[in-house]
């Protein structure tokens, strides 16, 4: 996988040189390289920016310079599209308050798919970095100020590219840069090769089939200032051991994300798990399970 990343300030990936990710580009499993923003500007100032229209505080990332770098990152010529079918539909979902997806003629690179971060985007989930670990080329524009010129995703859609906004909270940093190293880091370790031990991948919070907070862990000793590791994972049965840490991801999901529970398709639970899941009052007689009082 090659990954690009645009930045106004592309010594923060410098980092990328230490620990798994540094491993991984050694091994030739990925290439990463992180670009200035302004060295596609052509202005003295090398100004990246400009005020919002219609007002409002902070400034706004000019779609121009935007255009040039991602114009050359993809290998396309740049064009005017406001003949392209796909824009009009996306103009008259704009002045309706629609969300439409523009249909995709392909022009760009398939396996390419070019990635902004943004606070008002969908959450980035597990299996987002599962589905963006198989492509070839990711390419990652990190915003500043107030965002960037909402044209910019909209254009390379219409063009044809996979464009995809993600937010990583709900929360508001101060650009791009963090969101695109947590995002980059939950992809990458999912390339195969990349861990050391893929079954630590297999056991983990929200890979399974359902997603469900991982059990706690504990290594030896046996007895810590006076904490015990519970009986059960020292009694060296395995059946028995499976079957605690099954009940207790079910049990701290149903505290901590009850909405991962509700999620699950109960045609999937084994009577075990079904016994668990009552006993933290949920009714799992349908087809997602659902709250219906305090823990029994
Ligand atoms: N940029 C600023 N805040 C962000 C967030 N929560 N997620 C993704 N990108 C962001």
């Amino acid at each position: 996988m090659h990954i690009d990343i645009v930045s106004v300030f592309p010594q923060y990936f410098e980092t990328l040189t230490l620990s798994l990710l540094g491993k991984a580009r050694e091994k030739g499993l990925i290439s990463v390289e992180a670009r200035n923003l302004r060295d596609w500007t052509c202005d003295v100032h090398h100004a990246v920016d400009d005020t919002p229209c219609g007002g409002g505080a902070g400034m706004v990332m000019k779609p121009a310079v935007w255009g040039e770098c991602l114009d050359e990152l993809l290998g396309l010529e740049a064009s005017d599209i406001s003949e392209n079918a796909g824009y009009t539909t996306f103009c008259q979902a704009v002045q309706s308050g629609r969300n439409v997806k523009i249909s995709r003629k392909y022009e760009a690179r398939e396996g390419t798919v070019l990635i902004f971060p943004n606070p008002s985007a969908p959450l980035f989930t597990q299996n987002d970095a599962k589905e963006l670990s198989q492509k070839k080329h990711i390419i990652f524009g990190c915003g500043r100020y107030e965002g960037y010129d909402a044209r910019i995703p909209r254009y390379y859609e219409t063009r044809g590219v996979d464009v995809r906004e993600y937010s990583i909270g709900d929360y508001v940093l101060n650009g791009g840069e963090a969101a695109v190293s947590v995002m980059l880091e939950a992809i990458t370790r999912l390339i195969p090769g990349f861990m050391g031990n893929p079954d630590s991948i297999i056991e983990e919070s929200y890979s399974g089939e359902d997603s469900l907070l991982e059990h706690a862990q504990f290594t030896k000793p046996a007895r810590w200032r006076g904490m015990d590791v519970p009986e059960i994972y020292m009694s060296g049965h395995h059946a028995k051991i499976e079957a605690a840490k099954r009940s207790e991801s079910l049990i701290r999901t149903s505290n901590i994300r009850p909405d991962l529970v509700e999620r699950i398709h109960c045609e999937k639970l084994s009577e075990e798990d079904r016994k668990t899941l009552i006993s933290q009052g949920w009714d799992v007689s349908g087809e997602h399970p659902r709250k219906i009082s305090a823990e029994r």
